[in-house]
């Protein structure tokens, strides 16, 4: 694990925003994971100010999203599609035809078999960009007794639903989400993680000093050779 401490998320969103317009721009064609929540939006900011600048094109970019909610339309607010469009694939040229989601309403078994052939189709997630929860998830796999592999249904856990009900105003937060699988995940080329804010403190700990364990699924990334943890000083303050 290569590990850069960073004084707030503003430089983090700029160092991990230049990486991949920097990626992008040598690997026009390169397979990215997204990740969706308030850590990455710096980095997201940072990208689409790079192409208003026409410093980047992502127009023959294809992605994958890490999870989605089960149980609520794609195009309502809360989606985790709608955040991306929000954040940026709406706001630069990428190809809505090379972006693949997660259903969280079809059938999990059809679903997850097909997002693993997609994936593949492609070969493979050259980047993945992964936020950590406050309990040590990465996606929506959630500390449990085993690590996933591919794409499945989670049952929230009650941190979860504590960190991210208060984005839902309007009907009451999903219990179940879909999510890539700890497998799914690692077989990724590379993977960013970002943590910032002291609230992330003590998985962070966990996920670099502690055992890998699926009690703190991010541990996983202990065995993956091309990691790099971004930190603000906040989420660094225990290690
Ligand atoms: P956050 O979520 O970026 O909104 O803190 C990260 C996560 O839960 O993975």
């Amino acid at each position: 694990m290569e590990i850069k401490i960073l004084k707030d998320e503003n430089e983090i969103g700029a160092a991990c925003g230049q990486f991949f317009v920097d990626y992008i721009n040598a690997n026009p064609k390169c397979v990215l994971g997204f990740a969706t929540g308030a850590t990455p939006v710096p980095t997201y900011n940072y990208i689409v100010d790079a192409y208003n600048n026409k410093k980047v094109s992502l127009k023959e970019i294809s992605t994958f999203n890490l999870d989605e909610y089960c149980d609520i339309p794609k195009e309502h607010k809360n989606s985790y599609w709608y955040f991306m469009r929000e954040n940026l694939f709406g706001k630069v040229d990428v190809n809505y035809d090379n972006v693949d989601f997660l259903n969280g309403n079809a059938d999990t078994e059809a679903e997850s078999a097909r997002y693993a052939k997609a994936i593949a189709d492609k070969g493979g997630i050259d980047v993945q960009i992964l936020g950590i929860g406050r309990n040590g998830h990465i996606a929506f796999n959630e500390p449990s007794d085993e690590f996933t592999d591919e794409a499945w249904k989670v049952t929230l856990t009650q941190s979860t639903i504590d960190a991210n009900s208060k984005y839902f105003d309007d009907i009451p937060m999903p219990h179940y989400a879909v999510t890539m699988g700890i497998g799914s995940i690692m077989r990724s080329k590379k993977i960013i993680l970002i943590a910032t804010g002291d609230s992330k403190a003590e998985a962070v700990k966990a996920m670099i000093k502690g055992p890998v364990t699926p009690q703190c699924p991010a541990s996983i990334l202990q065995q993956h050779n091309d990691v790099v943890i971004y930190l603000d000083e906040a989420a660094a303050a225990l290690l």
